[in-house]
């Protein structure tokens, strides 16, 4: 129903729940942003950010919303920002100063050095008149100080002693200590909001549904989830009415898909995938695709549900791709992964531009450099987003469909979601003298290149005797008014994401799925790098 979606807007005041569910963002694919570092007002000077330098570069609000287009042109319908709470105004920290959002003083009040509330306000009306999704970023784990004691509580929503735990450091793998105590270190502490205690619950419930309303919120990113008693996220996001999706920082897919599931929030950020991601894909690296596979598997019998789960390959936590491999043909194949296997594709700004800024503080780079470039990423995410959206909007239960392994080597793997194959590779750019074959349980037929193989029987080998691009492979039949392959776009709806596409062509797609198919290969080649393959019935 999202392309009623504007529709559905202007009824919201009648509403205290129009904001978006988690089966609406499942379909979506989102931009981070870290709104200080996304764009300048006109006429400044872009020469002067230095990341090192951990203070605030300019960025608004206001910015955001005059620079809508380079997001929606590479086709993402959501944008995440920082935190929208006030913060710490005090004087510079050992770790410099709160650009990032997160150093919460009083939750119940806008940062002001991001805009006013008219200006939120116009940010959430510019991406709602797009079509698009905004998700913002909060914090209610801690709020941030400089000391161990809680002697000063007047600049905080939270002004009384006990609604806090007092001050101890984390004793990590003890999960009393991981909830109660304090995140942070003694240059900059993090005193942790006492989350069991009834009022607070209350209070916080209050809040966000009233910011949530007020704003018109599709969704919220949740900080430091797993620091929280897991009890009090269903209340919370109960209250808020909108999809949480938690940081749930741990490799580990069994303690991590804990945090999802409705003891707790609809989904997490996907640690343990990325990891898996990294592992299998950079170069140098472990290249270990059996991390790959293997993960696939334990999230698909942990998970509550994959398709919810948020893909990513950077966040403002982790060092940019870039900075961990080499060859940017890593970054589109592990890219391809996040955008055609189960859940939602996350892209944090500048990745498109090949930004290599290793950890905090290199990894927050101001975007303008870059110029908005139309890069070679840009382009391939494009690309990807532009498919996914299609294959959404012409099919009911393909992104529901979860993904299944044909095969998999130590270099690639072979892998569908519904009718659509994707084979990637960690060969990286250089010819390689590697393939990948599997059985695909489809009819395919002909021509044959001198990359793509096509056996009787359904059987397809791909070789990267012309360095290690991802495919992506797809029946020609499926994308008739997708504007890609060389099919003319029939519709676009204000995402640009053909929304409205022929409910024939679903229903053909519904009707594919698992059936052995005579086909035969048609229209190669369509993006600079990525290729989205078709065959024809
Ligand atoms: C775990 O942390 C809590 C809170 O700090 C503490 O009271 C408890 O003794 C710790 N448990 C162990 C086994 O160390
Ligand atoms: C405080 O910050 C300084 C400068 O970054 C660092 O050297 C020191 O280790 C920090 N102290 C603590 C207690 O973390
Ligand atoms: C590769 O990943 C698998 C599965 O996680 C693991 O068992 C194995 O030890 C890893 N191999 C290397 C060389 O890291
Ligand atoms: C990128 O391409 C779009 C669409 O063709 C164009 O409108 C935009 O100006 C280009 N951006 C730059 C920085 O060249
Ligand atoms: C490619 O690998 C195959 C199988 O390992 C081998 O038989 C063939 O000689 C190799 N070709 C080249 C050009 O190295």
């Amino acid at each position: 129903m999202k392309h009623l979606f504007n529709l559905f807007l202007s009824f919201s005041l009648l509403s205290s729940t129009y904001a978006a569910s988690a089966d609406e963002w499942r379909k979506r694919s989102i931009y981070q942003i870290i709104t200080d570092r996304y764009a300048l007002p006109k006429g400044s000077d872009l020469t002067k950010c230095n990341p090192a330098d951990q203070t605030f570069c300019g960025g608004t609000w206001s910015t955001i919303k005059d620079n809508l287009d380079y997001i929606q042109n590479a086709g993402f319908t959501a944008i995440w920002i920082s935190p929208v709470s006030q913060n710490y105004e005090g004087a510079r920290t050992p770790y410099g100063d709160p650009y990032h959002g997160y150093w919460i003083a009083d939750a119940s009040k806008l940062n002001s050095r991001f805009g006013t509330a008219a200006d939120l306000k116009a940010l959430s009306d510019e991406v709602h008149r797009r079509g698009m999704f905004l998700m913002v970023d909060v914090v209610v784990n801690n709020v941030m100080g400089l000391k161990t004691d809680l002697s000063d509580l007047s600049t905080y929503m939270f002004t009384d002693q006990s609604q806090y735990h007092s001050y101890c450091p984390i004793q990590w793998g003890n999960t009393t200590s991981e909830q109660n105590c304090w995140l942070g270190d003694l240059n900059v502490t993090l005193p942790d909001v006492k989350t069991q205690d009834p009022g607070v619950v209350s209070a916080y419930s209050s809040w966000i549904k009233a910011l949530v309303q007020e704003f018109q919120i599709d969704g919220l990113r949740i900080d430091a989830a797993k620091h929280v008693n897991m009890d009090f996220w269903p209340q919370f996001c109960g209250a808020a009415g909108v999809y949480c999706i938690g940081e749930v920082f741990d490799a580990d897919p069994g303690q991590a898909l804990q945090w999802q599931g409705s003891q707790a929030l609809d989904a997490i950020l996907n640690y343990p995938m990325y990891n898996a991601l990294v592992s299998a894909f950079t170069i140098p690296g472990p290249q270990n695709m059996s991390a790959l596979t293997d993960m696939i598997t334990q999230i698909k019998a942990k998970s509550s549900d994959p398709t919810l789960l948020g893909n990513f390959l950077e966040d403002q936590d982790v060092p940019r791709w870039a900075s961990l491999s080499v060859d940017p043909q890593t970054m589109w194949n592990a890219m391809t992964f996040s955008f055609m296997s189960d859940g939602i594709p996350i892209v944090y700004y500048g990745q498109e531009q090949g930004f290599n800024g290793n950890a905090d503080p290199f990894n927050r780079e101001p975007l303008w450099p870059s110029g908005y470039a139309n890069s070679s990423s840009y382009e391939v995410i494009a690309k990807l987003n532009q498919f996914r959206n299609f294959m959404i909007s012409s099919s009911t239960s393909w992104i529901t469909t979860q993904m299944e392994v044909l095969s998999a080597t130590t270099q690639s793997i072979m892998f569908t979601k519904g009718p659509v194959i994707t084979v990637l590779t960690n060969v990286g750019s250089p010819p390689a003298n590697v393939t990948i074959w599997a059985n695909t349980g489809m009819k395919l037929s002909t021509p044959t290149t001198d990359q793509f193989a096509i056996g009787s029987g359904g059987t397809l080998e791909v070789s990267y005797v012309k360095g290690g691009k991802p495919a992506v492979i797809v029946p020609d039949v499926l994308l008739a008014g997708s504007g890609i392959c060389g099919h003319t776009l029939t519709t676009t709806s204000s995402t640009g994401s053909a929304q409205e596409a022929s409910s024939s062509n679903g229903a053909q797609l519904q009707k594919l799925g698992s059936v052995a198919m005579s086909a035969a290969y048609s229209a190669i080649m369509s993006a600079i790098l990525l290729r989205i393959w078709t065959w024809v019935l």
